[in-house]
């Protein structure tokens, strides 16, 4: 790629990191009025008790549902399936933020909702939140990581919770950086864990961060991961917050020797911080390890539609044939590999990042958030600045992630008996 090219790119990526990956004051003084006013204490949401689902049931795991040997889930395309599809509805799911909320914020197409992920060489099972529930009884799942991950955790408490009765208790905990989701029955938690970066930064307060000043600690996830421990089922991504310059300052042993590092270099040393961590701490027959790839960002359509200058926006249809866009850098996705082919534990790669390179339709772009609040509708009119072409809709592609994510649970539990 010509130098000017790249570095235009490059300006381009972080003007768009900021607008959408800084939250101000205003989201922390707003998320205090509602802890106060609308919430009582931590409990966010809660429905009453039921006793449905006290006995143990034994998971049936049909032909059907499992995988065949060799297919890779991750080699497909998306087909149009809107009998099916979207899993649950976006209103019937309380616990979805107005980050991902697209109808209600005024999206005029809702295609992106109806569409199904098929590998080439094997069906992926239906997901079903209480066999889903079933697995994680007494049981923690966590998601670990950025925003983009919060989305996966919101995509999966909204398919679990579409599939329970409504009057099942469950409740959505609010200990910052955490959220944690569970449903008393089944004594299953679905969790979130704030850590953009895996390791220790200065963004991890879970909503006082500026993707503007960052600053890493490349040898440090002992904070962390002392809140990850006890967790049954990790899932762990991080990408989009390295990615604001190629460079970034960091700290390696003293935290008075700030240094400026190649951010693949910084990438690579924080992985194996965590990596040394992982094999050190996680016990392999009771825990299970997942990595999901970076997520794929859609900042300029030039890349699939040359001659245009657009962005996301107005997309509503995912991208055919082959495509993989400059922002998912292969340089990242190699040192990934190279980490995890390294681990003694086994670690699952989630790897999204092709599957969901095809979804240029799915992102909010201008029916979403900027700064913690919602746009106006002046800025919605100037999709140019305005479009977020990080994250997306839910229901969307993040409920795909989980179809895969509950097909390789499923595959493995059955292997278990
Ligand atoms: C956010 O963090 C910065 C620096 O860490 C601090 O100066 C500021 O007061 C904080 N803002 C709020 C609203 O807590
Ligand atoms: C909400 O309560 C917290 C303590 O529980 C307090 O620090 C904060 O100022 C309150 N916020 C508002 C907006 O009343
Ligand atoms: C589903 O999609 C088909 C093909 O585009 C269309 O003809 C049909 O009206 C759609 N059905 C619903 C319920 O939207
Ligand atoms: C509920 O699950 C937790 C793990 O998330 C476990 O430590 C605890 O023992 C379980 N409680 C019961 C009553 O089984
Ligand atoms: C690193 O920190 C210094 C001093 O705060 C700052 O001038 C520089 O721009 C920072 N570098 C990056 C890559 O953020
Ligand atoms: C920084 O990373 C780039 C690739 O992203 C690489 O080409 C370059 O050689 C690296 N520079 C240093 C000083 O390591
Ligand atoms: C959105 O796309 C449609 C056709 O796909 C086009 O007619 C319309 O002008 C576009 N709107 C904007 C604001 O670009
Ligand atoms: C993820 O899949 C892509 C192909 O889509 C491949 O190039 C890459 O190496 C894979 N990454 C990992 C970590 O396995």
């Amino acid at each position: 790629m010509p130098t000017r090219q790249y570095q235009r790119l490059n300006l381009l990526f972080r003007l768009a990191l900021v607008s959408v990956l800084t939250l101000g004051a205003a989201r922390v003084i707003l998320d205090n009025l509602k802890n106060n006013l609308s919430w009582s204490g931590d409990w966010i949401f809660e429905i009453t008790r039921h006793s449905k689902y006290t006995v143990r049931v034994p998971i049936e795991v049909s032909e059907e549902e499992t995988i065949e040997d060799g297919c890779n889930v991750f080699e497909g395309n998306w087909v149009w399936d809107n009998s099916s599809y979207p899993l649950y509805r976006e209103e019937k799911c309380p616990f979805l933020v107005k980050q991902t909320t697209c109808l209600k914020n005024g999206r005029p197409d809702s295609f992106y909702q109806n569409w199904r992920w098929q590998p080439n060489s094997c069906n992926l099972p239906r997901f079903d939140g209480v066999k889903l529930l079933e697995m994680l009884r007494d049981k923690r799942l966590m998601f670990v990581g950025d925003s983009v991950q919060r989305s996966m955790f919101e995509s999966m408490v909204c398919l679990v919770q579409s599939a329970i009765p409504n009057d099942v208790k469950r409740s959505l905990r609010r200990i910052p950086p955490r959220k944690i989701f569970k449903v008393e029955e089944f004594n299953a938690t679905i969790e979130y864990y704030w850590a953009p970066f895996i390791i220790e930064s200065i963004s991890d307060h879970a909503t006082n961060h500026t993707v503007l000043k960052r600053l890493v600690r490349l040898d440090s996830v002992a904070k962390h991961s002392r809140e990850w421990e006890g967790a049954d089922i990790l899932i762990f991504e991080s990408y989009i917050w390295w990615m604001y310059k190629p460079t970034i300052n960091a700290t390696y042993g003293s935290i008075d020797n700030i240094l400026e590092y190649n951010v693949t270099t910084a990438y690579r040393l924080a992985l194996e911080t965590w990596a040394n961590w992982i094999d050190s701490s996680i016990n392999p027959t009771t825990q299970k390890i997942f990595f999901a790839t970076m997520s794929p960002t859609h900042l300029w359509s030039w890349e699939w539609k040359p001659g245009t200058d657009g962005n996301c926006f107005n997309e509503t249809r995912p991208i055919e044939g082959s495509y993989w866009g400059t922002g998912s850098s292969l340089d990242i996705m190699g040192i990934v590999e190279d980490v995890l082919g390294q681990l003694r534990t086994k670690v699952s790669v989630l790897n999204i990042t092709q599957l969901s390179e095809f979804r240029k339709d799915g992102h909010t772009s201008v029916y979403g958030e900027r700064k913690g609040k919602l746009l106006t509708k002046e800025q919605r009119s100037d999709p140019k600045n305005y479009a977020d072409c990080i994250h997306w809709c839910l229901p969307g592609v993040p409920d795909a992630w989980n179809e895969i994510l509950y097909a390789l649970l499923l595959q493995d539990y059955r292997g278990q008996r």
